[in-house]
């Protein structure tokens, strides 16, 4: 891959998480990998002019921010110090308020200041990464100058990249694009979803599209259902604040969920380019049947944790439940845990559901998507065979241990016909021998070369929330409050029932055999 040409990446929210946690780390790594130019240029942005410590905040203390992140969050550890020697001296901080014309003119100013200094040739990235009620402010300041930056800059470019949530319901999404198509080109604007980043998410179109055995059988006729799950368990009690204007389905469902769902679903595009495949993701959002009212309860389960333990990386943490957190509005009914049958009615996926759920504190950690195939006729074997033959299943593991594994039946050696699951894994750490690289490296160096493929196209976000408003509006209408569950298990029984009273079982956190693995590819 090519050294990126040289640029300033500005960070909107500097002191938040999100950059200190994979911002900045990603950062490291792209330049550890030399695709980033010696003389790139990083700044920090954020209203905060001192630590909660009182420490001044400033070029000095943000760069020890940043090195004390690097070295706790970067996937090289030690940190490499002739690389952090190189970029030190490229980072800065700047105080400011996200809306005040006054501070971004100050940003301006150091930006053309860091022109000169290092050569960065006015090529901007903004990153925000902000709370959701700043963006507008940014987008507007930012684009405010845009005119003035193109008469001083002429043949740079300024890119602007937008965290999640993109709108909280349809209304909210179409103005957020209003306000940014008043000043920026939609090829200036990157809405991110960390999910198109991961290896596994970007390996579906490879899986599906470069290899001929899966589209003949990819439809309706052989495929019994799809199951996505995108469990975590992490509670949300420290993030209230966000989190309890959000829900699992605008959190997870909305964007991460929606675009497996869409990789899976999609059309073969014409080609591998940006316009192409969000074409196809698009028109799989208009193919969803609307969640009608009358059909809401049945298809849509909503839960919420109660109290009790869960898992953080190996230690049982307490919960007071998540309306006894800190933050949580009193009788909340924000979702924690969300699960929702979808019809896709197109002529490939007519009469195949697509069964989707997500939650905080649950079972165990795994984003996975799974293709039930159709069942074999059961006559031949329905007389001699003691054990169950299962469908076949292609299994998708976004994370943990990236891979894909074929759930095939197999005989079990002996006199008697009996049949075993066996399984042909493939796991990405042990093929290639190689760590993948962490979603947002991937995703930032593509947003500095103008890559907009696994970034999602505004007319997309729109699409996506024209499914969820329905489920959010009925939710917010309905009298019956989310089901409680509890931590440390696979969230509500509606959530089982869900798929159950169809006649089919969730694949984790059921009682299926473990396969046998047959061969480790
Ligand atoms: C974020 C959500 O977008 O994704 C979080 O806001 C969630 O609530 C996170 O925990 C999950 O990401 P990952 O990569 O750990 O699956």
């Amino acid at each position: 891959m090519a050294t990126a040409v040289p640029c300033a990446i500005v960070i909107f929210g500097a002191s938040g998480d999100l950059s200190q946690l994979k911002l900045v780390p990603a950062i490291y790594e792209l330049a550890r990998e030399k695709l980033l130019a010696d003389n790139f240029v990083l700044v920090g942005y954020a209203r905060s002019r001192e630590k909660k410590d009182g420490t001044p905040l400033n070029d000095e203390t943000y760069r020890k921010d940043c090195y004390e992140a690097i070295k706790k969050n970067a996937r090289h550890k030690p940190v490499d110090e002739a690389v952090w020697k190189k970029m030190e001296p490229n980072i800065f901080y700047v105080a400011g308020g996200y809306d005040s014309s006054d501070d971004h003119a100050r940003l301006a100013s150091v930006l053309n200041r860091l022109d000169k200094s290092h050569d960065t040739g006015g090529n901007r990235l903004f990153y925000i990464s902000t709370p959701p009620d700043a963006f507008e402010g940014i987008i507007e300041r930012l684009g405010e100058r845009r005119q003035q930056h193109e008469t001083e800059h002429p043949g740079s470019w300024e890119r602007i990249i937008i965290e999640k949530p993109f709108g909280r319901d349809l209304a909210s999404a179409r103005h957020l694009n209003d306000v940014l198509h008043k000043f920026w080109d939609e090829k200036q604007v990157f809405r991110i979803d960390h999910y198109l980043g991961k290896e596994t998410v970007q390996n579906l179109l490879v899986m599906r599209f470069a290899n001929s055995i899966f589209e003949p059988i990819w439809n309706y006729k052989y495929i019994d259902h799809v199951q996505i799950t995108v469990s975590e368990t992490l509670s949300a009690d420290d993030r209230a604040g966000y989190y309890d204007k959000s829900g699992a389905m605008r959190d997870m469902i909305q964007n991460h969920i929606f675009q497996l769902m869409a990789l899976v679903a999609m059309e073969p595009p014409s080609a591998l380019d940006a316009t192409s495949i969000r074409d196809e993701k698009v028109k799989v959002y208009k193919s969803v049947r609307p969640i009608r009212a009358e059909s809401a309860e049945a298809c849509c389960v909503r839960g919420q944790y109660g109290a009790g333990e869960y898992d953080n990386k190996g230690k049982k943490v307490p919960t007071p439940g998540y309306r006894n957190a800190r933050g949580v509005a009193p009788g909340s009914t924000t979702e924690t845990f969300a699960a929702v049958k979808l019809l896709i009615d197109n002529w490939r996926w007519s009469g195949t559901p697509f069964y989707i759920r997500t939650g905080k504190v649950l079972a165990t950690k795994l984003s996975e998507v799974v293709v039930r195939f159709r069942s074999p006729p059961m006559t031949l074997f329905q007389k001699q065979c003691a054990s169950p033959v299962y469908p076949n299943d292609l299994l998708i593991r976004v994370q943990p241990e990236e891979g894909i594994s074929w759930r095939l039946n197999g005989k079990v050696p002996g006199g008697a016909m009996n049949i075993k699951p066996v399984a042909l894994d493939m796991s990405y750490k042990t093929t290639f021998n190689v760590e993948p690289p962490e979603a947002y490296e991937r995703l930032i160096y593509d947003a500095i070369l103008g890559d907009q493929t696994l970034f999602i196209r505004g007319d997309e976000a729109e699409a996506a929330w024209t499914v969820i408003d329905p489920i959010e509006e009925y939710w917010a209408r309905s009298k019956t409050p989310p089901q409680e569950y509890a931590p440390g298990t696979w969230g509500p029984k509606k959530a089982m029932d869900l798929i159950e009273l169809d006649g089919r079982r969730w694949l984790q956190g059921s009682d299926v055999d473990e396969p046998i693995v047959a061969c480790s590819l």
